[in-house]
């Protein structure tokens, strides 16, 4: 594993346009879709992400080909020959538990390793298996790994506990070869399961509700390869927004689906920044100091939580106090312990934390623990005093697409150190 590390020096102001990649997290349930037709499907805007990387060798360990053609992604799910993923991969990225549905539904049989916890949370799957269940599969949870098989696929009526974003889509994924209908209740309404709906309907299924919090899926008999361009990544492009607030600074996103920011827009204008929303893009321009706002993270179309610990780093430097609550994961505050080594005045009590607002964040020595904690870390790096060095930026790699090049454009001061570890 590399052990690369960030050298950023702060307090220089960002300007200029940064273009948005695709969103990780609806390229990871397109790709797994791929799975459940014979021939090239092709994926259109898919971000070069260590994580899409670790799906792609998930894909090809089945038996997939897959070729990458700059932006387009050609998949050929023709010679399915595995539905075993060990634990080697399964370890890499949790995500790769998207392959359930696909395989069920096109093979009548998995076996994943049972994807561990991560910093954030235990990140169970008990409702992906409920799901599954009530579509006639069996399931045997034995030596850390889930096996599932059905002989065939029966429409359902499913209720999830919680709006879980891969639960839906593994049922969906699932549920579009079943025999009859199945009505899926408390759906997740992400963006992203919107976009796998528009997916899988290319492919000849009949997916009805995506965004709202009740899907219908009439099975068909078998989908046929299709086209696709992923939607822009909102999580980066809000990424983005608060790296223009804490600098400062003046500069358009470009490539957003707007209604996709509109939570994030809207706390970040509550905290009075300059938001211009333009078709596609968003100028974010910031002078003087803003004020502290309380937030609290829900399922879509509420805030979201992958936002959490970037609107922290920006509410770390606000005039004010701040309430944080977050109310999906159990153990996602790991990066304020890293912010406190930057001067943040921040205190936690349970799934609740308390920002008091200091005049500046000071340099340091600091580490990420996770993908949106890394990213915390690189925006309060950038509004720091002095120099941060930031180390284990492996955990960034996997959720955004050549940071320190757009940040460079924008007058960022980013050295990236390789180390091998
Ligand atoms: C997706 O994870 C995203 N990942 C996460 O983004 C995101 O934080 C999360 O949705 C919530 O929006 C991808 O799309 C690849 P969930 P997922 O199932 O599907 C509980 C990032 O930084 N739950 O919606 O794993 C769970 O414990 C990542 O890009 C159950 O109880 O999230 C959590 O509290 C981090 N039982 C809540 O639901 C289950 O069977 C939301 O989890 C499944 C989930």
């Amino acid at each position: 594993m590399a052990l690369d590390r960030y050298v950023i020096t702060g307090k220089q102001r960002l300007e200029g346009r940064i273009r948005v990649s695709g969103a990780k997290n609806s390229s990871l349930p397109l790709l797994a879709a791929t799975v459940l037709a014979e021939g090239t499907s092709t994926l259109l805007g898919i971000p070069e992400l260590v994580d899409i990387t670790h799906m792609i060798e998930v894909l090809k360990h089945l038996g997939c080909r897959v070729v990458r053609q700059d932006k387009a992604m050609h998949i050929n799910a023709g010679g399915l020959e595995a539905c075993e993923v060990d634990e080697g991969l399964m370890r890499q990225m949790r995500a790769s538990n998207l392959i359930l549905g696909p395989l069920l539904a096109r093979y009548g049989r998995v076996k994943i390793s049972r994807p561990g916890g991560c910093a954030i949370g235990s990140r169970p799957m008990d409702q992906h298996i409920k799901g599954l269940q009530l579509l006639g599969v069996k399931v045997k949870e034995k030596h850390g790994y889930i096996e599932a098989w059905t002989d065939h696929l029966q429409g359902a009526d499913v209720y999830l506990d919680v709006p879980s974003v891969g639960a839906t889509e593994n049922i969906m994924m699932a549920a579009v070869l079943a025999k009859g209908i199945t009505v899926l209740r408390n759906a997740a309404r992400e963006p992203e399961i919107v976009d796998l709906q528009n997916l899988l309907n290319k492919m000849g299924a009949k997916v009805r509700g995506a965004g709202m919090d009740v899907l219908r899926i009439d099975g068909v008999e078998r989908l046929h390869p299709a086209e696709h361009t992923v939607i822009p990544d909102r999580i980066e492009a809000g990424t983005h927004m608060i790296a223009a607030v804490m600098t400062e600074g003046d500069v358009v996103i470009e490539n957003i689906v707007p209604e996709h920011l509109e939570p994030v827009i809207a706390k970040i204008r509550q905290a009075g920044a300059h938001v211009t929303l333009l078709d596609d893009s968003v100028r974010v321009q910031q002078w003087g100091r803003i004020r502290g706002v309380d937030l609290k993270t829900m399922p879509y179309p509420g805030f979201p939580t992958d936002m959490q610990p970037q609107f922290m780093a920006m509410l770390s430097c606000v005039e004010g106090t701040s309430i944080i609550t977050e109310t999906i994961f159990e153990n996602r505050f790991q990066h304020v312990d890293e912010l406190r080594r930057m001067g943040a005045q921040i205190t936690v009590e349970g799934r609740t934390s308390v920002i008091r607002g200091v005049e500046t964040l000071e340099g340091a020595f600091v580490e990420a623990s996770d993908l949106r904690a890394g990213a915390a870390l690189f925006l309060a790096a950038l509004a720091a005093e002095d120099v941060t060095v930031l180390e284990k930026i492996d955990y960034i790699d996997r959720g955004y697409e050549n940071l320190e090049q757009k940040y460079r454009q924008l007058g960022a001061k980013i050295l990236r150190i390789h180390q091998e570890g």
